[in-house]
């Protein structure tokens, strides 16, 4: 009786510093903008976002903030944090050394060319994006330990946070109920075993989500390290959930995975230093491309949100993204004639027939149709008192990926496969096309559009930032360096001012449902087709150092993205 009562205390006590916790995972707040004096994180998350500020204060770094962040961001945030997808880090240490690490998921060694396509060679996007064979070889968790050799801390302490919120459980907000529900039907016929994020009735705000598995497999991780989740048991329960969904990752698979450090792409445009992400992430390139294609133009002097302004860039755009889909591909398996693309000369002929007052016309390539629902993928700026600052893009794909969690793992699994091109042509699910450079091959990495990318003035970092939105990543990411860079609007306002949006295929500008109307009319009159979403352009986070180096955090408006610092 005696040791049932001190069990039980102890239970009680240990529940209550838990909600006593810097930010109580039973009660916690979305915080849209911080200014912060010593560090900064922002992500999708609250309780995410905090346990990054938790580990800087615990004597982190940047990088050691970043790792826990994903870590955490993969139990509170399901649909898009992940031990089950992949993503990109693009640092900048305070050494002067730029960083990227590409953790990108692979297509499975049993993967091959036309295996979306049925016997009249016929395109099946839903298997590229529902299912097990959806599933690209996972990257996330060799990601982490990578980018362990620039963080100061042990595994066992970034990983703690994530795993008492996989234990204890956590309180889920609107957003995440409704997302959960909306998915249950595909949730339930996609998955062979119970998992945490099925229950009979709906979910609602403030429910409790506890993830044992989840917590076993972070265990696993912690004690075992990269062996805890490639080998082993978790190796073992991936391998068996592909053989009940007749998916394609081997143990042999899941072994031979590695992350990879990759060149950062690096430019100048005008005072500042852009440092962001190269193959197999098409955003680097892209924006290198946009960012030369506008930088002789007048915009300051045109203005945010003017027509021109506005119809110069979606012109770009088209350049850009035409490029992206014929040329563009992992650059371990293709050539891709990356210094060409990005060279001035080749920039300035590509706007040669570039007409002011004038839609452009995008070539005769099949159109895309831009689906704007089922998206998920997610973004997270960190900036640490010594100087580091870091920027990760990191995704499942779709929301909650295809949408199988592995049994007994308690992981959403990916849909990165549905980013090859399946079919020269055949769109995916953000209406891009590709072309052999992006075509399935086993072992090969499938283009992606994460922009994760640092502004650096004076050699050191003054922007952090990026954002999820599928196809609509690169030009989001344009957007908020412009709206800052050139037309010197305040980050929060950088951040949730309406966005625009082109990709070449459709040949249509995509706006946001608060686009002025005004605007749209002039862009009409110019001959553009413009199509106004029903949903919203990315959720990006941005961290602004100012002169005085404090540092502006913002979340953005389009989510429960919260910001952080101390
Ligand atoms: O890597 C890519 O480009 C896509 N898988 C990203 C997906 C995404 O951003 C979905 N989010 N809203």
């Amino acid at each position: 009786m005696r040791t049932t009562w001190l069990f039980l205390a102890l239970i009680v006590t240990a529940h209550a510093t838990y909600a006593q916790s810097p930010t109580n995972p039973y009660r916690y707040q979305v915080q849209k903008q911080v200014t912060a004096r010593h560090g900064a994180v922002v992500s999708a998350h609250p309780l995410a976002s905090a346990a990054g500020v938790q580990i800087l204060q615990e004597g982190g770094n940047a990088v050691d903030a970043a790792i826990a962040t994903q870590l955490a961001l993969a139990v509170v945030y399901p649909e898009a944090g992940n031990l089950g997808g992949g993503g990109f880090l693009v640092g900048h240490l305070r050494n002067g050394l730029n960083i990227t690490i590409d953790y990108r998921e692979k297509a499975p060694g049993k993967a091959y060319r036309d295996m979306y396509l049925d016997s009249a060679g016929k395109a099946d996007t839903r298997l590229s994006q529902e299912g097990h064979l959806a599933a690209g070889v996972p990257g996330a968790v060799a990601g982490f330990f990578t980018s362990l050799r620039y963080a100061k801390l042990p595994m066992k302490k970034l990983i703690a946070p994530a795993i008492l919120l996989a234990e204890k459980g956590f309180a889920i907000t609107e957003a995440e109920a409704r997302n959960l529900n909306r998915y249950a039907k595909m949730f339930r016929q996609l998955n062979t075993r119970p998992c945490a994020f099925v229950k009979a009735t709906p979910w609602k705000a403030g429910d409790t989500l506890v993830q044992p598995d989840l917590a076993g497999t972070l265990k696993r991780i912690r004690d075992k390290g990269r062996a805890g989740f490639y080998e082993g048991e978790t190796a073992r329960l991936i391998a068996a959930e592909m053989q009940r969904g007749k998916g394609f990752i081997t143990t042999a698979d899941l072994k031979a995975y590695e992350a990879k450090e990759r060149t950062p792409v690096v430019f100048p445009y005008k005072d500042y230093t852009i440092v962001t992400m190269p193959l197999p992430s098409s955003g680097g390139i892209a924006l290198q491309q946009l960012m030369g294609m506008v930088e002789d133009y007048p915009l300051a002097k045109w203005g945010f949100h003017a027509p021109q302004s506005i119809q110069l860039m979606v012109e770009a755009e088209r350049r850009a993204y035409a490029d992206r889909a014929q040329y563009l591909g992992d650059a371990d398996f293709v050539k891709v004639p990356v210094e060409q693309l990005t060279s001035k000369a080749y920039l300035a002929e590509r706007m040669q027939d570039y007409e002011p007052q004038q839609a452009g016309s995008s070539a005769t390539v099949k159109a895309g149709k831009l689906l704007q629902e089922s998206m998920e993928t997610t973004h997270l700026s960190v900036v640490d008192s010594e100087g580091n600052a870091v920027a990760v893009t990191t995704t499942l794909n779709g929301s909650y990926g295809c949408k199988v969690v592995v049994g007994g793992a308690g992981f959403f699994l990916n849909n990165e496969m549905d980013d090859f091109s399946i079919k020269p042509g055949v769109p995916n699910m953000y209406g891009l096309v590709g072309a052999a450079a992006n075509a399935i091959a086993p072992g090969k990495r499938m283009l992606s559009s994460m922009t994760p990318t640092i502004v650096l003035l004076d050699k050191r970092p003054y922007l952090v930032t990026g954002t999820p939105g599928g196809s609509t990543i690169i030009t989001s990411v344009f957007q908020t360096l412009m709206n800052i860079l050139e037309f010197s609007l305040p980050p929060d306002q950088a951040v949730n001012a309406p966005k625009f949006h082109h990709q070449w295929l459709p040949d249509e500008i995509h706006v946001e449902p608060q686009f002025p109307a005004d605007i749209i009319d002039s862009l009409e009159q110019m001959g553009y087709k413009v199509v106004t979403l029903r949903g919203t352009i990315g959720r990006t986070e941005l961290i602004k150092v100012n002169g005085d180096g404090t540092l502006e955090a913002v979340g953005d408006g389009r989510g429960d993205d919260s910001a952080a610092g101390y």
